[in-house]
């Protein structure tokens, strides 16, 4: 990577460049070329206006849209002094800015001025600076410094807690997207420079566990666990559940007419179930081992599934995992400032008495004695603040649990731990919708990729049988047949999860899974997969003794650049890096997925127009429109290609879209 800025201005001064950049703190020249075309405009504006040239940086703007303009300049931002009519004064401004390398002739479109890049200079600038970074572009490592004036004082550490399904337990719709948008923003803070914890906490612990373990009693069978651990584990557990029901529903309806619920509590399954519970947390040796046990087999089988989707974790924790020690300090504290108060033979937080109403009450530990979900994620993020000394935590699960996550934090304030409250973070998302009806019967993540695959494989052939998409000769086939099912599963399973904002939920859309144009993943992979075969091609020496355009003494002839697709392309990686700037604040995947999309779209018209080009080359000279292809002319093109494949290589990366 380019060492500095100096280095950058040298290299501006070779196109025609002489002022330094001004200093501006808020940009980054070396991380964002945008930034090196808003410093270069906010110095020229300044000058022309002899006006202040932070106010200036700030005035500019990247356009949203690229048919417009690469920049605008918002004239009022710019507070110009006894000026009556701010249009007739942008128009002024036309004449005066002088000329730069670095753009066209700006227009004047209302109280703005619009900035196109230079389509001579944009390559001579942008390929040297992408491929400079390679695999960095679109990063900014100083996002994640403890102090980002010094970067030998350590790293920001992040938790981000994803996935987390519980043992025994459908791996469900809430695990997938947490999973998904767990892996994703874990990703962004990687880019970002943070040091990250992938955590997966599983359901490991509780209510839930002990009640199969008194259905294991009744039901288990070694023989069938070792046939098919996941099957029958929830065989096992739907078969308890139903002997339960009605005992469960007994004691609703007691909650329900505001009566004791000890009674029905105290015996049958629920004491079964409870005195197990309480074995496990006393640590009971043979309750520990079937804990173990079960949580082994699950964990088994999970981590090859995860791997499906390429996601991996650092650290799997789960509800077993938070210290009764902690619990009890936690407790003691709540207890000595008067929070936690008696109900029904259950400490509970009633949070109506600390001003937050809408909180209600939650149990912090059971009648029975033993803890509950809301203490121990209390006294998980007490522990591992104590473990892991981060300076954030995030916890991405569905929207669901929005109010337990609030009551975590605000009882973490009412700890007197503002301080750790502070660095806690809820990421959440809206539910799946109307799961496919095979979906909804899946057990397991390896069943839920596996119909995925299947779904996109089928869709596909319905789209060829019905001649919507036809293949070209010699193309393959997509799907499990021949290995990409895969790739071509959790691509089409990403196109679903990242197609809108986080919070809304989606139902299993078929066509959108296979669907290959719009914001795509599948499109993406598409796209990609055809960027890499054209530059294996240009790489391929051409003629005899001809050196093949991969070498690199042909120095790249930019000319060949000069179209609007190319220049379109360069335009567009250029932004990259606010893209990937503005998806970390928002910790939203959809922008960066339209983005790419866009991007992948700009990359097929670059190659089509440029395959064109390639027939009226075959079809004689008498081709006056295409131009000779020298080693110099492929070699600009094979630099443009690598870049846009780095870019969209970068980004499918932070999505978690795999390549085909
Ligand atoms: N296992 C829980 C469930 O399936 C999700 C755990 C979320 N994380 C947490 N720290 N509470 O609903």
């Amino acid at each position: 990577m380019m060492a500095s800025l100096t280095d950058l201005e040298g290299r501006l001064a070779g196109l025609g460049l002489e002022s330094p950049f001004p200093d501006i703190p808020a940009a980054n020249a070396l991380t964002k070329p945008i930034d090196i075309y808003r410093l270069h405009l906010a110095s020229l504006i300044a000058s022309t206006l002899e006006c202040d040239v932070a106010a200036a940086y700030e005035a500019i703007l990247t356009a949203t849209d690229l048919t417009l303009a690469d920049l605008a300049v918002v004239v009022p931002k710019l507070k110009p002094k006894d000026v009556k009519d701010i249009k007739e004064f942008a128009i002024e401004l036309v004449q005066k800015l002088p000329t730069s390398p670095l753009y066209a002739v700006p227009y004047p479109d209302g109280v703005q001025l619009r900035f196109f890049f230079s389509q001579k200079t944009l390559p001579l600038l942008m390929l040297p600076y992408i491929r400079e970074r390679g695999t960095t572009y679109g990063e900014d490592h100083a996002q994640g410094l403890q102090d980002p004036s010094n970067p030998e004082g350590g790293r920001k550490k992040v938790v981000v807690e994803f996935s987390s399904p519980n043992i025994p337990g459908e791996f469900k719709g809430d695990h997938l997207r947490s999973t998904i948008i767990g892996a994703f923003t874990a990703k962004m803070y990687e880019c970002m420079g943070w040091d990250v914890v992938r955590m997966n906490y599983l359901g490991d612990w509780g209510k839930e566990l002990a009640l199969f373990a008194v259905g294991w009693e009744k039901y288990g069978s070694d023989e069938a666990l070792e046939a098919d651990p996941l099957e029958h584990i929830m065989d096992v557990f739907h078969k308890i559940k139903a002997d339960f029901q009605p005992e469960s529903d007994a004691s609703k309806q007691a909650k329900n007419e505001n009566k004791s619920t000890a009674e029905i509590e105290g015996q049958g399954i629920f004491a079964q179930r409870d005195g197990f519970f309480k074995k496990l947390e006393e640590k009971d040796e043979d309750a520990l081992a079937f804990w173990k046990k079960f949580r082994d087999i699950t964990l088994a089988r999970l981590e090859p599934a995860y791997a499906r989707l390429g996601v991996t974790f650092d650290e799997h924790s789960g509800e077993s995992q938070p210290l009764q020690e902690t619990m009890a300090e936690i407790e003691a504290t709540l207890t000595a400032s008067g929070v936690l108060q008696e109900s029904d033979g259950s400490q509970i937080i009633n949070f109506e008495n600390h001003g937050n109403k809408g909180l209600g009450t939650v149990i912090v530990r059971a009648r029975t004695g033993s803890s509950t979900y809301f203490l121990r994620d209390l006294a998980a993020a007490v522990d591992r603040e104590r473990t892991h000394a981060f300076d954030k935590m995030i916890y991405v699960v569905a929207s669901k649990q929005n109010s337990h996550f609030q009551q975590v934090i605000k009882t973490l304030e009412l700890l007197g731990r503002e301080d750790l409250a502070k660095k806690l973070q809820h990421i959440s998302f809206g539910d799946i919708t109307g799961m496919a009806p095979h979906l909804k019967k899946t057990m397991s993540l390896g069943q839920m990729i596996d119909e995925c695959a299947e779904i996109v494989r089928s869709e596909e052939a319905k789209l060829e049988e019905d001649g919507k998409e036809e293949k070209e000769d010699g193309e393959e086939d997509s799907g499990a047949a021949n290995g990409r099912g895969d790739p071509a599963a959790v691509g089409g399973l990403l196109s679903l999860d990242l197609f809108g904002k986080r919070s809304h939920g989606y139902a299993f859309d078929k066509k959108r899974m296979a669907a290959e144009e719009g914001d795509s993943c599948r499109m993406l992979q598409r796209e990609y997969a055809k960027l890499v075969s054209v530059i294996a091609e240009l790489r391929e020496p051409k003629a005899e003794g001809e050196e093949a355009g991969g070498e690199d003494d042909a120095s790249p002839d930019h000319a060949v650049l000069q179209r609007d697709e190319s220049i379109d392309l360069l335009r567009m990686m250029a932004q990259y890096p606010d893209v990937t700037a503005a998806t970390f604040k928002s910790l939203e995947p959809h922008g960066l997925l339209s983005y790419l999309s866009r991007l992948a779209e700009a990359s097929a018209a670059e190659l089509d127009d440029d395959e064109e080009d390639g027939d009226e080359d075959e079809a004689g000279p008498s081709s006056a429109a295409a131009e000779e292809e020298t080693a110099e002319s492929r070699k600009a093109k094979l630099m443009l290609y690598e870049c846009v494949k780095q870019v969209l290589s970068h980004g499918m990366n932070l999505l978690g879209v795999p390549p085909i």
